[in-house]
């Protein structure tokens, strides 16, 4: 079984990769990627590394030769990267892939009014007619966007303010869903399934925020403001259009329950629970304390 994981200098590709190769030898992982020489290390390991960007698909046929698997996952920039993804499916197609495993997201729900969801649906809609086998791994929220990005401004501030309104979710370590994602791709009767990837519990931002104040030492309040206020503040603070939008509608679907799927998928898929957002916390104590 040959396995290609694309966008492989990323974050969540880089921390599949370290699993999969406990479980898989060298010779049958290809990685993808636009910058070849970030992956030397892993070239000098036995591990194939290719060029491939999905935004030049003619680069993409000679990238995914050979594959049986292909770990697809999703990009950043909403509108285009469903022609990213198009481009991806059609040539891991024509390339004789098999299986294709997409990172998804846990709020793919039709009616979720996150914009960042469309993108998701459209590309669930191309991967069901590509006449592939899928596997969607809908990730859950990743703790590493409130534990890295949203508590340590909020702290130094003092205050979280967000629309949220004590919603919860079920915020998961990115290296988790990577840990899922690799036990997917070096096992087999996993076609045709969907798995939610989720943490341990559900938290709402002001239970993340009180214990962001007992790691960090730092008081730190919750606030929750309607969405018309945030939408002004975030304009106010120079926040762009597309960003504020995605901000905004992310604490409305998290309202409205999109969140909250609680699953054990990281326990039974690697054998070990995923991890509480307090151990990320703990790893990042010198960010929350400033
Ligand atoms: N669940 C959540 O809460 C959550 C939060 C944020 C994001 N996400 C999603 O999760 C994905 C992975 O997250 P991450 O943290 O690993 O992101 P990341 O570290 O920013 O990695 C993104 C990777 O996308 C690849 N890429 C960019 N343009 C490309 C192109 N034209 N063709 C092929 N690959 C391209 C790059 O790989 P190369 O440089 O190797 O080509 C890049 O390293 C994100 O892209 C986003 O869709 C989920």
């Amino acid at each position: 079984m040959r396995i290609v994981i694309a966008s492989a200098s990323g974050q969540l590709a880089r921390a599949t990769t370290k699993y999969v190769l406990e479980k898989a030898s060298p010779e049958d992982v290809v990685l993808v990627t636009r910058n070849v020489d970030a992956l030397a290390e892993y070239a000098r390991a036995g591990v194939t590394v290719r060029y491939g960007d999905y935004d030049h698909p003619e680069s993409l046929p000679a990238a995914f030769a050979g594959a049986d698997r292909l770990y697809l996952i999703s990009l950043h920039e909403l509108g285009h990267r469903v022609t990213q993804h198009r481009n991806a499916i059609e040539a891991a197609v024509a390339a004789g892939v098999r299986h294709i495993v997409y990172a998804s997201y846990i709020m793919v729900e039709p009616g979720c009014p996150s914009t960042v969801v469309p993108d998701h649906l459209r590309t669930h809609e191309m991967l069901d007619a590509s006449g592939l086998d899928v596997t969607y791994l809908r990730n859950g929220l990743y703790a590493e966007t409130p534990v890295t990005q949203i508590l340590p401004p909020a702290i130094d501030r003092g205050v979280l303010v967000d629309n949220t309104d004590h919603a919860r979710g079920a915020f998961v370590h990115r290296d988790d869903c990577a840990a899922v994602a690799a036990a997917v791709l070096t096992s087999s009767g996993h076609e045709g399934r969907t798995y939610d990837v989720t943490g341990p519990e559900l938290l709402s931002f002001a239970d993340i925020t009180a214990l962001a104040a007992k790691v960090s030492g730092r008081p730190v309040g919750y606030q929750s403001v309607d969405d018309a206020t945030l939408d002004a503040g975030l304009r106010d603070a120079g926040v762009p259009d597309d960003v504020r939008g995605m901000i905004v509608s992310f604490g409305v679907s998290l309202r409205a329950g999109f969140g909250e799927p609680l699953t054990d998928t990281v326990q039974r898929l690697t054998g070990r629970p995923p991890r509480p957002i307090t151990d990320l916390m703990e790893q990042h104590r010198p960010l929350l304390a400033g």
